[in-house]
């Protein structure tokens, strides 16, 4: 199956935050990023400064304001606190993609343009995503340098003795919105990129005895790019939803999944690296060997399920294979953003249903502790 908007894959995403430098090194020492670009007034550009980090088909870049009169950068920060402005897909033709989206009602933000050197250009395009996200489509065709004109090798590299956790490439992003906007946006991207609806969470679908959310994940019809959206729902007490849009003052991009293909090996890297996780209660292991004890053999999960709790990884299993995952602690001064990292197994499809009660519990305990649960 294609795509009918000539999508080659995700491509990088962008995080506006206080201190390039700081969170940088968080990004190569935490999670083992490499520093493979740099952007600043050394190389040209004058009121930002940007570190371009990779890892296999995982791009960021980490942009903060040099200038107060960079309000591009700077207001977003002072707003939403540091958090993902934009994310990139790679696409074949940027002008055509742009133009299908926005003649199917896509809100643009920049019209297709070049951006050039002397070794080449980049095309680049932009339409609106939520409050003050953007959704940018990019061709590199035609540009053999670093990342793109303006960015260069860093004359000094961040250094790191991290462990490597060997992380893919992104495998979904999601966004949170408010009451009453989860279906505005979905319909939004399914119209705009030819998405389509693959679940619905409803009422009741994902509460826990305190609160609740309904979740709507729209795709590319190759299931190239999963995009799923929250948006709170009534509950008895505050919703994380409703936490991340008072925080955050806005919608955003609530989490990223980082695609692994030995969740062992990486969560074992990233815990020894300091990055912090949810904590799973142990009660739910008890209940996940006695799943896995029902299930036939050539079902069962092949990870040594002693190494599985040890790490505090949670698996779902699905009608056709299982996934497992694990979230981060926010990774920045507000509980907005946060990373997971995912393995699917044998085809899952999914995106952890079965851990939703578990971990949206685990997220109240935190919730309560910055005192943010109840009204
Ligand atoms: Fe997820």
């Amino acid at each position: 199956m294609t795509n009918t908007r000539g999508i080659v894959s995700y491509d990088y995403v962008e995080f506006y935050v206080g201190s390039a430098k700081s969170t940088a090194y968080w990004f190569v020492n935490a999670l083992g990023m490499e520093h493979t670009g740099y952007a600043g007034p050394e190389t040209g550009v004058s009121d930002r400064v940007s570190y371009y980090l990779t890892q296999n088909n995982l791009k960021f870049v980490i942009t903060s304001s040099t200038t107060p009169a960079n309000h591009d950068v700077g207001s977003f920060v002072q707003r939403h606190g540091d958090g993902a402005k934009r994310w990139s897909l790679l696409v074949e033709d940027v002008a055509k993609v742009f133009e299908d989206a926005v003649h199917n009602n896509a809100i643009p933000i920049t019209i297709p343009r070049r951006i050039e050197d002397d070794s080449g250009y980049v095309e680049q395009a932009a339409i609106r995503l939520y409050d003050d996200t953007e959704l940018v489509f990019s061709n590199y065709d035609n540009y053999p340098g670093v990342f793109k004109p303006g960015f260069e090798e860093p004359r000094v590299r961040i250094k790191s003795n991290a462990a490597r956790p060997n992380l893919l490439c992104i495998d979904h992003i999601v966004g949170n919105v408010r009451v009453n906007e989860m279906d505005q946006w979905a319909t939004y991207l399914n119209r705009a990129m030819d998405f389509e609806t693959f679940v619905d969470f409803g009422p009741g679908d994902i509460s826990t005895r305190y609160s609740a959310l309904l979740s709507k994940v729209v795709r590319s019809k190759d299931n190239l790019v999963k995009n799923p959206i929250n948006e709170p729902f009534e509950g008895l007490k505050v919703s994380q939803i409703e936490e991340y849009i008072n925080e955050y003052h806005g919608t955003g991009v609530q989490h990223i999944a980082l695609l692994t293909d030995n969740i062992v090996t990486a969560i074992r890297s990233l815990r020894q690296n300091g990055i912090q996780f949810l904590e799973i209660p142990k009660a739910y292991y008890e209940t996940l060997r006695q799943k896995n004890d029902g299930l036939p053999g050539a079902a069962k999960i092949t990870e040594n399920l002693e190494e599985i709790e040890e790490l505090g990884i949670l698996c779902d299993m699905e009608s056709s294979g299982y996934l497992l995952q694990l979230f981060t602690q926010p990774i920045g001064d507000r509980p907005t953003f946060f990373f997971e990292i995912i393995q699917r197994r044998n085809g899952a499809e999914g995106f952890g249903q079965g851990n939703f009660q578990a971990l949206f519990e685990s997220i109240e305990k935190e919730q309560a502790r910055r005192g943010n649960l109840d009204r």
